[in-house]
C-alpha cells in the first residue's frame, strides 16, 4: 500500500529518481507489475492515477537484502517492522533511510519526523554516527499519530496541552495488503482493536511534541489516552479528539492557532507540503473521509466540530479530524520528511 504511493509521489517528483526497487525475495527477480500481480491474474494497483505503474511497471524487482547501494542518495522504506529492523540497519550504513515502519521509532538517537510539527528534531540523526553509520535512520510517526499530533502541535506551543483522548476510525488500507484486513470482517463492521496501535499513538505523540537536547528528546509532558477503531472505510483516518489545554482558549483562538500553523514551511523547498497544513471547516457535517482524505493531495488535516468541552475540565476542548493515511501518513509524509532533510543539508 505504502509502496504504491512511494511510486505514485516520486513520479516527476523535482527533487528525486526512482532507481531501485526492493521487496522481499517473494518478488526478486520480478518487474514490479509481475510481483503485485496476485494469483487470480489481478494486478493490485490501488492508486487512482496509473501513470507511475505505466512508469515502473517493468523496473525489476530486487530482493531488499540484496540491494546496491553504490549511486543511492536515499532510500525510502516502507516494509514491515521486522524486516525494517535489520534492512533499515543495512542500509543506514552508507545510506539515509526515510521510513514508513516502526522500528526505530522508539530508539534515544532517533527522530520521529513531521516537518511542522518538530523539523528541528532532525539534528538527531548526527548521534547515529556512534552507531558507525554514515547514513541514518529517520522514521515517521504511525499514520493515526499524524494527523493527532498535527492537529494538537499548535495546541501545545499556543495554549498547553494537559492530557488528550482520541477514538481512532482507521481505514482498511492502514493494515497494509500483507497482514491485511478481510473484508468479510470489517464490511457492516467495526472492530474494536488493532494491535499495538493505542501504545504507539501515546508514546509518538509525545516525542514529536517534546524537545531535543543533550542528543535525545525529552517526551512532552502531557498524557494521550488512544482507543484505536478499524471501520469499513478505504483511506483516511477518522478521529474524535477531546484535549484539556493547560491555559483557557475559546474556539475561535482554537480555529486561529490551527489556521496559522505551518505556514514557517516554503513550497518551493518541500514540494510535497500543503499549503494549509490544518484545514479548518465549519460545516458540522464535515470533516468525512471519503470527502475530506484528499485536500491539497491527501496532505492537509482537515478540522471541524471544533467545541468546547466541559468533560476535559475549564480548559476543554474537542473536534474530529481526518487525515490521509496511506499519503500525508505514509509516502507522501515520509517524501516530505526528505525535502526537509534536504533544506537542513543532511541529505546529498
Ligand atoms: N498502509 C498504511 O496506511 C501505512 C501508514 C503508515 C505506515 N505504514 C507502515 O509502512 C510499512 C508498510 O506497510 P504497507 O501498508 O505498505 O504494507 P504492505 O502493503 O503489506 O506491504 C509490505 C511490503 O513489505 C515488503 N516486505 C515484507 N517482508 C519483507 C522482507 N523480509 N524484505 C523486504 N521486503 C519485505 C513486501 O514485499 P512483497 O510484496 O515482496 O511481499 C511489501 O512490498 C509497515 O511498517 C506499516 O506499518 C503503513
Amino acid at each position: 500500500m505504502a509502496g504504491q504511493q512511494f511510486l505514485d509521489a516520486l513520479d516527476q517528483h523535482p527533487f528525486f529518481d526512482v532507481i531501485a526497487l526492493g521487496a522481499s525475495a517473494r518478488s526478486a527477480g520480478k518487474t514490479y507489475r509481475e510481483a503485485i500481480t496476485q494469483s487470480s491474474g489481478q494486478v493490485a494497483w490501488y492508486v487512482d492515477a496509473s501513470r507511475a505503474l505505466d512508469r515502473y511497471g517493468d523496473m525489476p524487482v530486487v530482493d531488499a537484502a540484496q540491494l546496491k547501494l553504490d549511486g543511492l542518495d536515499i532510500i525510502f522504506s516502507a516494509v514491515e517492522t521486522d524486516a525494517a529492523r535489520a534492512l533499515e540497519a543495512s542500509y543506514a550504513t552508507r545510506v539515509p533511510v526515510v521510513s514508513t515502519a516502526s522500528a526505530y521509532r522508539y530508539d534515544s538517537d532517533v527522530p520521529i519526523l513531521i516537518p511542522a510539527v518538530n523539523g528541528d528534531h532532525s539534528d538527531l540523526v548526527k548521534a547515529q554516527e556512534k552507531r558507525g553509520w554514515r547514513g541514518f535512520v529517520v522514521p515517521i510517526p504511525n499514520c493515526t499519530t499524524t494527523g493527532l499530533a498535527i492537529a494538537l502541535a499548535p495546541l501545545h506551543r499556543v495554549f498547553g496541552v494537559e492530557r488528550a483522548i482520541v477514538t481512532s476510525l482507521q481505514a482498511v488500507s492502514g493494515a497494509g495488503r500483507s497482514s491485511g484486513v478481510i473484508g468479510l470482517d470489517v464490511v457492516d463492521n467495526v472492530i474494536p482493536y488493532i494491535p499495538g496501535e493505542e501504545e504507539k499513538v501515546a508514546r509518538e505523540t509525545c516525542k514529536l511534541l517534546g524537545q531535543l537536547a543533550n542528543d535525545t528528546i525529552e517526551p512532552a509532558d502531557l498524557v494521550v489516552s488512544a482507543t484505536c477503531t478499524r471501520v469499513a472505510v478505504l483511506d483516511g483516518h477518522t478521529e474524535s479528539v477531546n484535549v484539556a489545554l493547560r491555559t483557557p482558549a475559546t474556539v475561535e483562538e482554537v480555529v486561529d492557532a490551527m489556521q496559522a500553523f505551518g505556514k514557517d514551511i516554503n513550497p518551493g523547498t518541500h514540494p510535497s507540503a500543503p499549503a494549509d497544513w490544518l484545514r479548518v471547516l465549519d460545516d458540522p457535517f464535515r470533516p468525512q473521509p471519503r470527502v475530506d482524505r484528499d485536500a491539497d493531495g491527501g496532505m492537509a488535516t482537515t478540522v471541524g466540530r471544533i467545541r468546547l468541552d466541559p468533560a476535559m475540565g475549564p480548559n476543554g476542548i474537542r473536534f474530529v479530524l481526518v487525515s490521509h493515511n496511506t499519503k500525508m501518513g505514509a509516502a507522501k509524509g515520509a517524501i516530505l520528511v526528505a525535502e526537509d532533510l534536504k533544506t537542513r543539508g543532511l541529505l546529498a
